[in-house]
Parts: structure tokens; C-alpha cells; sequence
């Protein structure tokens, strides 16, 4: 009773603070905008771009605008110098208001991580975490306090590109994730000088682009997004984000820029958003060409639905005050996007200290260091997920001569990954350096580079943009192969590292065939006859398609696109200095025409048994299995697990008890390891139709090798509850089955019931 009191009155107290800090806030703020005319107003609204980043338009006269208070913000503008001489040129506007500087941090800034997609396979959120804190306290003393991620965007299509962005296909583990890396940027207080502001995106179901084509149409029942889609961006904006980005394609018919039901109703009325809202960059413009009007129009619907600042295309500063004249926007709807904004530079603390963020001296010395490298070579090797190790070929041993094989085994450009803005590209480790530090300069390394990453100079130009180039070599397939084999025929063991580069995925790169490029594979095919065992070490931004590969070489190493450490991290995994621990957040088809496969799909009223072969009259394929060829989840270590049953503590429970569930997980193998033990439950009879399974918790332990560990959890009815067709969230009594294993496949089962 006690407990409750104290905890009543803190809340109490930290509300009335919080409120208290607020009225500061708001007061000194709504002083501020009754000074403001209407065009100050307009400009905080606009945002323009220090450098082209993502889209062909590019902001011009910045400074003038600036010194006219025609400019609320700069992204992709760097280092405390050239922000130091922008704010100043703010702050010769006549009401010397800031400037906010974001920039897309999407996975480290100057010290690069790995994408967000093998981020999301570690299943470890201290260290996504950590990794955002470090993020952000590199991109803060660069004079940075705005990012643009985290990207939350469910996808269950790996044709996407930008699915290397995010965090895969599963609600709860995006969820988990979205929340951690808010934390993560955030910290505490905005207004300290090492956190910076987040900027959930894209909101909403840009990951559901219509064939994983970017940019392309979304279309999905209310049901689905409530229960599978929209969490995420909920978690994110629980966890305190401060700004929330509208995605570019179309939800209902309406782009999201100027959909008032996902922008209003949703967001501010249900969710009680209290941020402001970016839109993508020209997201304003672009409904010219979705068919929504002309500038003026589109801006004005934008405004009215619930956008509030206006990435690059500047249709709020060149149309709003003429609809506010004609009536199509009313100075309340301008009052609330400016107040917004000023709200967020107000709790960045831009308004006590403009040049917060300007340091020289933490530029200098926070910036890209032992410590923020060794973080980075740990985050790399917990997030590789080894697919396949036949008689444990992996790890190598130093004693065995080594060939290493491929068009990116020396290639910086490409290591870090798509997104990776503001990294200094020489500083990336190559995997030959990687080999080399940790073999020492007298062991021989046999090399050859055996392909391109395309035949096709135009394949090969398209996946080398942004100055990422791939080295293309000019000789020709055939001769880059053969010299391979010949280099390869001396050696214990191949390492052949093939895949994608960077940019063959990320935004604008969505692709119709996710499988290793043909020649690429031929190369792999060569390298396979030789007799010499072959290691996989795959690069790439998406799940492939490694049906070919899964069953002709003796292991695959996933690496991703690990970082400004990469190649030590790879050289570390390779000879077992860490043991890989990375689950997949993304099922791997069998083939391209399995897309969308995903494990938490509905039972259909005609399920496939799960035995081998085609069934009549069910729903299946005739040409391919239901099942992809690594489910959402998997991931194998050098060492093995052995799960043992599921005991629960009852077998039947009312709305506020909780079961305990417990699992005895074995190391059976010959190393320490760890292991993501993952608790799925099923919903056996619903009023709406229930996934198979759905991850509902999980656990990442070390385990000693001999050492057997139980893993406790418990359910609750939050766990159980889901949205019906009437958007109604509810546990409905009934039967539920839970499932432990250490993939979304390979479970234990056991049950129970809710009454
Ligand atoms: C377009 C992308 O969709 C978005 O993710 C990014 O933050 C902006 N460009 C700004 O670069």
C-alpha cells in the first residue's frame, strides 16, 4: 500500500515537473509566434538541404533564406565550422530564431555500424542501444542534434531495398527495436549536448510497397495494420520521439503527406502525438504526380491533414500564405505546425544556446575512436548470422592455407553499407585487411578478384552509386574465373565473398531477382569443382535467394554490410575469435515467387500438412515448398543448443494471473555461445482468423558449453490480445499454444488456456 503511495505521488510530482516545464515551454513560445508575421511563421515550416542527398532537387539561395527567416531547418550539413556560420546566418533573421540541422543517421555517423537489417539480427537491445547513444553523441559533436531514423517500416518483402533500413518483417521485434534506438538518440534530456532528437519514419506502411517496388502503392485492411504493421511506429513515439516523417506512398488512396486520418486521427487524436511531423523529401511536390492537384492544392491538403515542416521542395513557403488569403488553410493550422517546431528546437535547448552543438574541441576528440571502433567490431560480429557450417568447416584454423575470392575483398566504398552518409569511406576495414591483421604479414593469403559484381557495366553502374564504386575490373568473366580457380587450387580452403554491393539495396533499389548475380555464382560454381571446401561470406542489404548455394557449398557466413569494422569483425568471426550469435529478423525465400513469406502468416482454411510434397487442393505450390529456405529467426552458432520441453507452471489462467513458462536450454557444442531462445504464441480459435504463431518474448543468454541454462518468462494477457475487426484490443478466452525454440521453425510446444 505504501509502495503504491510513493509511486502515485512521484508520478504525480514528475507529471506536474513535466507540465511545469512545458507551461515554460509554451509560454515562452506563444511569446515568440505573437511576434512572428506570417512569412516568419512559413519559414520555420521549411526545410532545406545543405547538400542533394536522396532526390534530384537541391535547395538554392540557403543563405539568403536564412538571414530572411525563411528557413526552420538544414539537414546533411556537417562539422561545428560550416553549422557554426549557417546558425549565425539564422540568427541575422529579425527574430534571430535557430536553426534545427539533422541529417540521416541511420546506422553510426562517423564510426558506421551495420545496417539496420543485420542490427535487428544481434536480437540484443542493450547494444542497439548503445550503438544509437554512440550515434548520436558522434553526430552531436559534429554539430548534428536531429536524425532521421529510426526507420520502423515493416517489410515482409525483400525485393525492397530499403528493407536493409529496417528491422525485418516482425512486429514485436521492430517494435523492441524502434523503442531501444529512441532511447538510444534521445537519452534523458534533448537539450543535453550529446543526445539528438529521433525522427521515426516512414510513416506509414512505406515497407508495403506493392512488389517491393519503391515508392509504389500500399494497400492494406485495418486489421493488418493495426495488428501487424502500425506498432512500431507506436513503440518509437511511446518511447518519447520527438518527430515523425510521412512516408511517401499512398495508405487508403490518399499519400500519407496529406492523409488527415493517418496524420490526425491516428496519430494526434488516438495516439496522442505531441511532436511535429517532416515530410519526406518533395513528399509535398510528389502529389503533384500521385494525381492530387497542383502545388498549391497539394500543400494545402498536406497542412490541413496534419503536416507540419516541409523537407526540400519548399511548396509551404511558396503557396501557404496565398491559401491562408484564399482561405484553403487557416492561421490555426500554421499556428500549430510553427508551434511544433519551435516546440522541438525549445527542448533541444536551441533557444538558451544556438551553438550547443558546436564544439570543436568534442568534434575533435568524440569523433570516430579506439572506443567507438571496438564497439563497432562487437556489434559486426553479434550481428552474422551463419546459415549453413557442413562438418563445422567454420572456424578456420591458421594452419590452413586460405584463398580469398571476390569483387568487394578490397573495396572500403562498399563495406559500410548503403546509408552511410557521413562516413569517411578510407577508414573502413576491408576484409583482406581484416585477414591480414589477424594472420600477420607473413601468412600467405592467396587472392584473386574472379568476378564483377555484375557482367552488365550498366548492373554494375546502377549498384555503384553515390561515388561507391566496385572497382570494376575490365577483363573478362571467363578470365577473372579462371584465374581464381588457379589461384584456388592452392589453397586449403576458399573463401569466396560474393553478393551484393552496398547500393544494391537501400532506397530506390529494389530488385526483381534477389539472388547472387549470375556471374558471380558461376564464379561459386568453379570455385565448388575444385573439391576445395568453400565458405561463403555473403555481403548483402536484403534476404537472398541462396537455394543453389545452400546446397553446393560447405558453409555461409551472412556478414551483411557490417561497418567501419567489417573486415576485422569478419576475420574475427571467420577464425572463431567470436562466435556468430546473429538470428535472422527476415525469412530467405526458396525463390523470388514465395514473396511475401513470412513465418507469422494465417493458416488458410486448406493448410499444407508440413509433409514433404505437393498437396491437391491445398494451398500450396506445385514447383516449390511453402516454407522459405531460412525462417524469420534463424541462426547457427559454432556450438549447439538442446531445448528441452516447456514446463508451465498451470495450464489455465483469467485475466490477471500470469503463467510461467520455463525451457531448459543445453550448450551441447564444443564452445561458450549465445543464443536467442524465442517464445511464439498461437491463438487457436479467434473472431478474426489468427497468425500461426507470433513472437511474443525472447531471451538472449550465454551459455558455457556443458552448461545447461533455463530460461524463464511469463505470460500475461497483454501477450494475448490482439485487434479484432472492430479495432477493438482484446484477449479472447480460449485455447493458446506456446512454442520455445531457438528459430521460428524449430519449436517445443506446449498449451493452455485463458478463461
Ligand atoms: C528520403 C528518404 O526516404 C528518407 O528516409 C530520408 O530521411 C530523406 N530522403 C532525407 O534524406
Amino acid at each position: 500500500m505504501k509502495k503504491i503511495t510513493f509511486l502515485f505521488v512521484l508520478s504525480f510530482l514528475l507529471h506536474n515537473l513535466s507540465f511545469a516545464q512545458n507551461t515554460k515551454r509554451d509560454q515562452f513560445v506563444s511569446a515568440l509566434m505573437k511576434k512572428m508575421t506570417i512569412d516568419e511563421k512559413i519559414g520555420q515550416l521549411n526545410l532545406l538541404t545543405g547538400e542533394a542527398t536522396t532526390g534530384s532537387a537541391v535547395s538554392s539561395d540557403v543563405e539568403l533564406k536564412l538571414k530572411a527567416g525563411k528557413v526552420g531547418g538544414i539537414f546533411s550539413l556537417s562539422t561545428p565550422e560550416k553549422i557554426r556560420k549557417a546558425q549565425e546566418l539564422a540568427l541575422q533573421s529579425r527574430l534571430k530564431i535557430p536553426a534545427i540541422f539533422g541529417m540521416d543517421v541511420i546506422h553510426g555517423y562517423r564510426t558506421m555500424f551495420p545496417i539496420p537489417l543485420g542490427m535487428s539480427a544481434t536480437w540484443d537491445m542493450d547494444l542497439i542501444e548503445k550503438s544509437a547513444k554512440m550515434a548520436a553523441q558522434e553526430a552531436t559533436a559534429d554539430g548534428i542534434s536531429w536524425t532521421f531514423s529510426p526507420m520502423v517500416d515493416i517489410s515482409r518483402d525483400p525485393r525492397w531495398g530499403r528493407a536493409s533500413e529496417g528491422s525485418g518483417e516482425d512486429v514485436f521485434l521492430g517494435s523492441k527495436i524502434a523503442a531501444a534506438m529512441v532511447k538510444g538518440y534521445q537519452g534523458k534530456d534533448l537539450a543535453e549536448k550529446n543526445t539528438m532528437m529521433a525522427c521515426v519514419k516512414h510513416f506509414a506502411l512505406y515497407g508495403a510497397a506493392e512488389g517491393g517496388r519503391d515508392y509504389n502503392t500500399t494497400d492494406m485492411s485495418r486489421v493488418r495494420m493495426y495488428n501487424e504493421y502500425l506498432p512500431p511506429y507506436k513503440a518509437a513515439l511511446d518511447a518519447g520521439a520527438g518527430s515523425i516523417m510521412a512516408s511517401f506512398n499512398e495508405i487508403d488512396g490518399i499519400p500519407a503527406t496529406a492523409n488527415k486520418w493517418l496524420l490526425t486521427d491516428l496519430l494526434r487524436k488516438e495516439w496522442g502525438f505531441k511532436g511535429f511531423v517532416v515530410t519526406d523529401y518533395t513528399g509535398n511536390n510528389e502529389m503533384i504526380d500521385h494525381g492530387m492537384g497542383d502545388i498549391q492544392t497539394v500543400t494545402a491538403k498536406a497542412l490541413h491533414a496534419g503536416s507540419d515542416m516541409d523537407m526540400v521542395g519548399e511548396g509551404f513557403l511558396n503557396t501557404l500564405k496565398k491559401s491562408l488569403v484564399e482561405k484553403k488553410v487557416t492561421q490555426a493550422e500554421i499556428d500549430r505546425a510553427v508551434r511544433l517546431v519551435l516546440n522541438a528546437k525549445y527542448e533541444l535547448g536551441l533557444f538558451e544556446d544556438p551553438f550547443r552543438y558546436c564544439d570543436e574541441n568534442r568534434a575533435k576528440t568524440e569523433i570516430y575512436n579506439s572506443q567507438t571502433r571496438a564497439f563497432s567490431r562487437e556489434v559486426a560480429s553479434k550481428s552474422f548470422v551463419l546459415l549453413k557450417n557442413k562438418n563445422n568447416i567454420l572456424p578456420l584454423k591458421t594452419s590452413q592455407k586460405i584463398a580469398v575470392v571476390g569483387p568487394l575483398i578490397n573495396n572500403k566504398e562498399n563495406m559500410a553499407g548503403t546509408w552511410s552518409v557521413s562516413e569517411v569511406r578510407t577508414n573502413s576495414i576491408t576484409l583482406m585487411e581484416g585477414l591480414r591483421n589477424t594472420l600477420g604479414e607473413k601468412t600467405e593469403i592467396l587472392q584473386a578478384r574472379g568476378a564483377n559484381i555484375y557482367t552488365d557495366p550498366t548492373m554494375d553502374a546502377n549498384a555503384a552509386v553515390f561515388g561507391k564504386t566496385t572497382d570494376r575490373d575490365n577483363r573478362s568473366d571467363e578470365e577473372m574465373l579462371f584465374e581464381a580457380v588457379r589461384i584456388a587450387k592452392n589453397a586449403d580452403v576458399i573463401v569466396a565473398a560474393l553478393g551484393e554491393s552496398a547500393e544494391m539495396s537501400g532506397e530506390s533499389s529494389s530488385r526483381s531477382q534477389i539472388d547472387i548475380p549470375e556471374n558471380q555464382r558461376n564464379l561459386l560454381k568453379a570455385l565448388v569443382k575444385t573439391g576445395k571446401p568453400v565458405v561463403l561470406v555473403l555481403f548483402t542489404g536484403r534476404p537472398l535467394v541462396l537455394t543453389w548455394e545452400n546446397e553446393n557449398v560447405d558453409a555461409i557466413l551472412n556478414v551483411w554490410f557490417a561497418g567501419s569494422e567489417a573486415g576485422n569483425a569478419i576475420a574475427d568471426a571467420l577464425y572463431g575469435k567470436t562466435i556468430p550469435s546473429g538470428k535472422l529478423s527476415m525469412s530467405f525465400p526458396r525463390n523470388e515467387g514465395q514473396i511475401p513469406v513470412y513465418y507469422n502468416h494465417k493458416n488458410t482454411g486448406r493448410p499444407h500438412s508440413g509433409k514433404p510434397g505437393y498437396e491437391k487442393f491445398r494451398s500450396n505450390y506445385l514447383d516449390v515448398a511453402n516454407e522459405p529456405l531460412f525462417p524469420f529467426g534463424y541462426g547457427l552458432s559454432y556450438t549447439t543448443f538442446e531445448y528441452g520441453d516447456i514446463k508451465l507452471d498451470k495450464t489455465s489462467m483469467t485475466e490477471g494471473q500470469q503463467i510461467k513458462v520455463s525451457v531448459d536450454v543445453k550448450n551441447t557444442g564444443n564452445y561458450d555461445g549465445e543464443e536467442v531462445v524465442q517464445l511464439y504464441i498461437r491463438d487457436k480459435v479467434g473472431s478474426n482468423t489468427r497468425p500461426v504463431k507470433e513472437l511474443k518474448d525472447f531471451k538472449k543468454v550465454l551459455i558455457k558449453k556443458g552448461e545447461t541454462k533455463t530460461i524463464d518468462f511469463s505470460i500475461s494477457i497483454n501477450d494475448l490480445k490482439y485487434y479484432t475487426n472492430e479495432l477493438q484490443y482484446i484477449a479472447e478466452k480460449g485455447e493458446f499454444e506456446v512454442m520455445i525454440g531457438g528459430d521460428s521453425d524449430k519449436v517445443k510446444k506446449a498449451g493452455f488456456d485463458l478463461k
